[in-house]
């Protein structure tokens, strides 16, 4: 693993610790990112609800649907593309790249 590869991503686990369906949240600086395996495919979207910045990664993830609903009051995303599916969140969420290398998994904010 080259240290030029990976300059800018921030280690998320190995691709063993993200079984199908489940979620992790790291840090990247002061960016809190969920990380979710949706079927052996690994998506990356900011850990903040669009309405009132709650952290997404309390609510329950519907992996046949590929979306997460915010605890707080409701709203649904799609954690492929970030899109806010229902109110009352409008605005998508930040989505992020995510690489698999040696057998773990980055991300990182690239805004
Ligand atoms: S804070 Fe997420 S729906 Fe209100």
């Amino acid at each position: 693993m080259s240290d030029e590869e990976l300059r800018g991503w921030e280690y998320v686990c190995t691709e063993g610790e993200l079984l199908p369906g489940e979620k992790i949240t790291i840090w990247h600086d002061d960016t809190p990112i969920l990380v979710v395996n949706l079927d052996g495919e690994y998506y990356a979207v900011e850990d903040k609800c669009t309405h009132e910045d709650f952290e997404l990664s309390s609510g329950p993830v519907d992996a046949a649907t590929g979306q997460i609903e915010c605890v707080l009051h409701g709203a649904r995303f799609c954690l492929k593309s970030g899109e806010a599916l229902s109110p009352p969140a409008y605005s998508p969420v930040a989505k992020f790249p995510v690489k698999r290398l040696n057998g773990a998994i980055w991300t990182r904010d690239d805004r």
